[in-house]
């Protein structure tokens, strides 16, 4: 149907005939003479009607905004003086011998153009959305991005292997989508959380290399970074320890940063422990962009006569630390009690601080409603410690260090980006060290802070059964800019130490065969030493776009409320289906439809 993409014509095409097929983003008239903006996936070039030729023209003149033709005609350059310095195409045009009509469009929703417009309607029409230059971009780029992953994986002799999306449930700690079976009246398959299982099982069926681009499920609670369906890039290797793999997954994301960005990543990637991360940052996803850390003030807190703060510091699970903000005691009243409000939504109680006036040392130089609870020397540890100087603000946090983590490790993101304290540029880090379980008060029991596969360390598996909470995993966590990219950890490759971690989880014997019986059975057959990593493609296409919300990187993704506002899915079924299943609804009028 055509010769040429519209925006690789250039002055090398002068002279030659053409013909050109796409949309029509925008049409002219200038004295007497039709001008047409031709785009198609490449770009867009002008196209001059002639009045001279009278059919063409009175196509033209019907034309609107993404009418569909074709055009054939010839390469001139533009008269003097009409040329486009900041267009490629600028320097040409293509004068129309024919023009054809291929189709129409009735009226658009929007312009084609990059101006902001409600997500709403957006997502209602993406298909035109996606038909937009910024989109169109994004999603180039997200396969640009697989593409280089592929190509790592496979010049390392990884095997690309498709896994059931019908399938059992995988725990990976959110709520499964379900799918009813027609063939199993009052059955259901789960959609995969992940690929886990098939991942593994694989390793015991000698692949020892495996990759897959995977569609996971998860029913969760939605964020900007969390969609109910998204993409992983799935890993598993075989005899293989865990520092190899580190580096050869580390090796992996350099390559797409290389490749996409032209950036040289750190090699090695840093890595810190958890504990470190929690200390340090009070999370275990830290923004290493923002130079500020906590301050642990516990041990000096024990013996002060200010209860808030003495409390929580002789509490086993208590903590107390601060974060000094540089600059910070410029903040008005308002402002700190705006900081206040926000760390009671991660359960602080109150938000304590002292601001440094003058130069420290001097109680004279604080402000602080705290000041007189606290004796000279512990304000002076104070100063030393945070190495508080005149000009800043120091915030405390006191209470269970799960709380303080939180609320503090927020507020130094959080005022990390108000006092536009991001460095540029790429941070990643590893995470390591993780605890294999911690104790979930509400349930009375031990969970998983990977999943129930991750090994605990060979050198702790002395403490399995009198302190569960001290054992270490082989799990490792990739963090990048304070996003967590991926997870992944070495497995249990041993029948009987699976069978032990899920009875430490309160997965009795029942549950664990008829749960995870396959897996169970399957590590009794040679199943050779392994481990993986799952890494989150729609978060890496983010991140590498710059987009705040992974979204904008997927082609069609649900709304907040996981609702998909094109197909306007999910909807009711009819009672014939219904039926078909062996399904009764309780409520059958529903709720309606939700965005
Ligand atoms: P995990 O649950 O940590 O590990 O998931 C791996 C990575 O997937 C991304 N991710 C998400 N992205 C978008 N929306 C979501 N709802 C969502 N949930 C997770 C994150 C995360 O780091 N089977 C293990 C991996 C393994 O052990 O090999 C797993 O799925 O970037
Ligand atoms: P109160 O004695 O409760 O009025 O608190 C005195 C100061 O300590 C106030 O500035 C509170 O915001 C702050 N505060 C109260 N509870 C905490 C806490 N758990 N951590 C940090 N600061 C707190």
């Amino acid at each position: 149907m055509r010769t040429h993409l519209c925006g690789l014509l250039d002055e090398q095409h002068v002279g030659q005939q053409v013909s050109l097929a796409g949309w029509v983003l925008s049409r002219r008239d200038h004295g007497g003479v039709g001008f047409i903006d031709l785009r198609d996936r490449s770009g867009h070039v002008q196209v001059v009607v002639d009045p001279d030729r009278p059919e063409s023209f009175a196509v033209a003149d019907t034309l609107r905004h993404e009418y569909v033709i074709r055009v054939s005609g010839s390469v001139r350059a533009r008269p003097e003086g009409t040329a486009n310095a900041e267009l490629k195409t600028g320097q040409i045009e293509v004068l129309a011998e024919s023009i054809e009509l291929l189709n129409r469009s009735e009226a658009l929703p929007f312009q084609m153009d990059d101006s902001e417009i409600g997500e709403a309607t957006r997502l209602k029409y993406r298909y035109l959305d996606l038909r937009r230059p910024r989109m169109q971009q994004t999603i180039r780029m997200r396969h640009r991005i697989i593409a280089t992953l592929r190509r790592f994986l496979e010049e390392r002799d990884f095997v690309e292997v498709e896994t059931p999306v019908l399938t059992r449930s995988t725990p990976e700690g959110a709520r499964d989508y379900l799918v009813p079976s027609r063939t199993h009246p009052g059955e259901f398959f789960a959609l995969p959380q992940s690929p886990q299982l098939f991942k593994q099982l694989l390793m015991v069926s000698g692949f020892e290399r495996y990759f897959q681009i995977a569609r996971c499920f998860r029913d969760e609670d939605l964020r900007a970074d969390r969609q109910p369906e998204f993409t992983q890039l799935d890993m598993e290797v075989s005899f293989m320890e865990e520092n190899e793999f580190m580096l050869l997954a580390e090796g992996l994301i350099r390559d797409c940063f290389r490749k996409i960005l032209d950036v040289d990543l750190p090699d090695p990637f840093p890595r810190l422990s958890y504990s470190e991360a929690m200390a340090l940052y009070g999370t275990d996803r830290p923004d290493l962009r923002i130079d500020l850390e906590l301050v642990e003030l516990t041990e000096l807190m024990k013996d002060t006569g200010f209860k808030v703060f003495s409390g929580p510091a002789n509490d086993p699970s208590g903590r107390v630390a601060a974060l000094c903000i540089p600059g910070g005691n410029m903040m008005s009243r308002a402002q700190i009690d705006q900081y206040t409000e926000f760390v009671k939504q991660y359960g602080a109680s109150g938000l304590a601080y002292i601001k440094i006036n003058d130069a420290p040392g001097e109680r004279a130089g604080l402000q602080s409603p705290i000041l007189k609870f606290l004796s000279d020397a512990t304000l002076e540890q104070v100063i030393d410690r945070t190495c508080a100087r005149k000009g800043d603000l120091v915030c405390f946090g006191a209470g269970k260090a799960s709380v303080v983590n939180a609320s503090l490790g927020a507020l130094r993101q959080r005022v990390g980006q108000d006092l536009e304290m991001l460095e540029p540029g790429w941070r990643p880090l590893w995470v390591v060290d993780f605890p294999l379980v911690e104790w979930d008060e509400t349930m009375r029991r031990w969970q998983s802070l990977h999943h129930p596969f991750t090994a605990p360390r060979p050198e702790h598996l002395g403490m399995l059964d009198n302190d569960p909470g001290q054992v270490r995993s082989q799990a490792y966590d990739l963090v990048l800019n304070g996003v967590e990219l991926g997870g992944g950890s070495v497995r249990i490759h041993e029948s009987a130490l699976q069978q032990r971690i899920f009875n430490m989880l309160d997965i009795d014997d029942l549950e664990a065969r008829e749960k995870f019986g396959f897996l169970l059975e399957g590590l009794k057959f040679g199943a050779p030493p392994h481990g993986g990593i799952a890494f989150g493609i729609d978060r890496l296409v983010a991140m590498i776009c710059e987009l705040e919300s992974i979204r904008d990187v997927i082609a069609f993704p649900k709304t907040q409320k996981a609702f998909c506002m094109l197909t306007e899915a999910p909807n009711r079924i009819g009672p014939g289906q219904l039926r078909d299943l062996g399904l009764r609804l309780e409520n059958p009028t529903g709720t309606g439809t939700a965005t």
